[in-house]
């Protein structure tokens, strides 16, 4: 189940091979096959293959295979776009019939050690699957890969593999967690995985259970959590590694952790409650970076994962609208639908990492459909009362190859969370700019002081459509651009 990779200078005679390249490398990439040149510049003419960017073109002779992958123009190729050819070459193989036992890819000469990276992230990011509930599982078997890259040499090929393995072990760790079914994924259960990862060096875990909560006025986590049978909890992990006397940067990330939303009391439609175990896709994420960072082992780093988990339903316990909940924070919360409660849990983390007096904040949270209304599928929104860190987490993204784009937290919506009998309200007067009044009723609660920026995945970080490079499911957004947002 897993990929073994190497580094080749030479082309060998294959069994498997897949080559990518520009468009304008087809004349020179065709001149190398010595005695099939012939064959596939005929292919290639009848096919009419451009090299296209996700283009491919399968040849096969009696005992080889090779395909032919574009990669485009090389003023338009991105680390998206490298990430998603990496993705590609090993998602097919997952989804082929074929029992492909090793192979050998052959890179663009021009590749150096970020595109590189990219790439192997790619690799064994399209290596997944979520099979554990099908009797026929997938076609996930141990597989040789040979890269054949000259520019790189050996240590350093080592070292870009190991780091894109440890960080696309954290990525798949949060898909496991997301993708698993909510009878099973509870807050309970979340908890003693994050229990799991204090195991490792560097990496310490409090769990505070729903007496804990309660004590330490933990009420908006509480009253979320109170009308399901599986108790909320919330969880602290710490990733701090050794300096001699250095004062380290404290940095919290803050992940929602709904672990099934069926909108609690304001029920949820039943096609709008379906994928709703994505819910805690947000502490997803923070475990996934925790997972990597605890493989990685960074030097003079702080990290805080904080993590409300709870399961939002309706019962006779459950929380209500009208309801007022005073938080950790101490300030009043008129509930006005217990669909919006990603935020009243949030509150509280906030005010937990307020008094834990970090450096800087970033929250990830499956917060609202109206940040998928405003961006699509396939990009989170970004919120911040800091303009250096939204810019460096933009910046982050690239790197990393995932799609963050900024909104406003625009003042002049802000009336619309003003409550008549309380502090605010959960759920604005308006639907219009249901992503923006959803991250300012998070910025009420975050210490000005501090820089803060606010994540919302709702889109990425869940995929219903079948792609040709990723598996349906949970994606994982968040873990590589925030590893890349850490420097390790
Ligand atoms: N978990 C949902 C947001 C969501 C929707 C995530 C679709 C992923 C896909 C959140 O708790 C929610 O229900 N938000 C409401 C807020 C509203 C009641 C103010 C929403 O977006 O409709
Ligand atoms: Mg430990
Ligand atoms: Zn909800």
């Amino acid at each position: 189940m897993a990929l073994y990779i190497t580094n080749n200078n030479n082309i060998s005679n294959f069994d498997s091979r897949f080559h990518v390249l520009l468009k304008s490398e087809i004349k020179k990439t065709v001149n190398t096959y010595g005695t099939i040149k012939k064959l596939l510049s005929d292919l290639i003419e009848r096919d009419k293959f451009e090299g296209n960017f996700q283009e491919s073109l399968a040849f096969n002779t009696s005992n080889d295979y090779l395909s032919l992958i574009g990669i485009g123009d090389k003023k338009d190729l991105s680390p998206e776009k490298i990430f998603k050819i990496g993705s590609f070459i090993t998602y097919s193989i997952v989804n082929s019939k074929k029992n492909i036992k090793s192979l050998e890819i052959v890179l663009p000469t021009f590749f150096k050690a970020k595109e590189l990276e990219k790439f192997l992230m790619g690799l064994f990011y399209g290596h997944y699957y979520f099979d554990k509930y099908k009797t026929k599982k997938s076609n996930l078997t141990d597989i040789n890969v040979s890269i054949v890259l000259k520019s790189i040499n050996r240590t350093n090929f080592k070292k870009i593999l190991t780091k894109s393995q440890n960080v696309i072990n954290g990525v798949n760790f949060t898909r496991l967690l997301v993708n698993e079914q909510p009878e099973i994924l509870t807050p309970i259960k979340l908890a003693s995985y994050a229990k799991n990862l204090s195991k490792r060096k560097n990496t310490t875990c409090d769990i505070f259970d729903e007496k804990e909560i309660k004590k330490r006025g933990m009420s908006g986590i509480w009253n979320v959590g109170k009308g399901s049978s599986n108790m909320p909890r919330f969880i602290h992990l710490v990733y701090k590694s050794r300096s001699k006397g250095k004062k380290l940067k404290k940095i919290a990330l803050i992940g929602k952790g709904m672990t099934y939303d069926s909108g609690g009391l304001s029920l949820k439609p039943a096609d709008f409650m379906l994928t709703m175990k994505m819910d805690m896709a947000g502490a997803g994420c923070v475990m996934g970076v925790f997972e990597a960072l605890s493989l990685i082992q960074p030097k003079n780093i702080e990290v805080h994962g904080l993590i409300p988990a709870a399961e939002n339903m309706p019962g006779p316990d459950a929380y209500r609208p009208d309801d007022v909940v005073v938080g950790l924070s101490g300030k009043s919360i008129e509930v006005i639908n217990t669909d919006a409660e990603g935020r009243v849990i949030l509150s509280d983390a906030i005010e937990y990492a307020n008094r834990l007096k970090v450096d800087e904040m970033i929250d990830l949270a499956t917060l609202t459909g109206a940040c998928m209304v405003a961006l699509g599928s396939y990009t989170a929104g970004i919120f911040s009362n800091s303009k250096k860190q939204v810019d460096k987490i933009i910046q982050s993204s690239i790197s990393a190859g995932e799609k963050i784009w900024e909104l406003p937290l625009d003042e002049e919506l802000r009336p619309s969370i003003d409550s008549i009998i309380a502090d605010i309200r959960n759920s604005a007067t308006t639907r219009y700019g249901g992503a923006i009044t959803a991250a300012m009723f998070l910025q009420h609660f975050v210490d000005k002081s501090i820089p803060w920026s606010h994540i919302d995945i709702a889109g990425p970080a869940y995929t219903e459509s079948k792609r040709n490079w990723v598996a349906p499911g949970a994606t994982g957004f968040g873990v590589m651009t925030l590893i890349d947002y850490l420097k390790v």
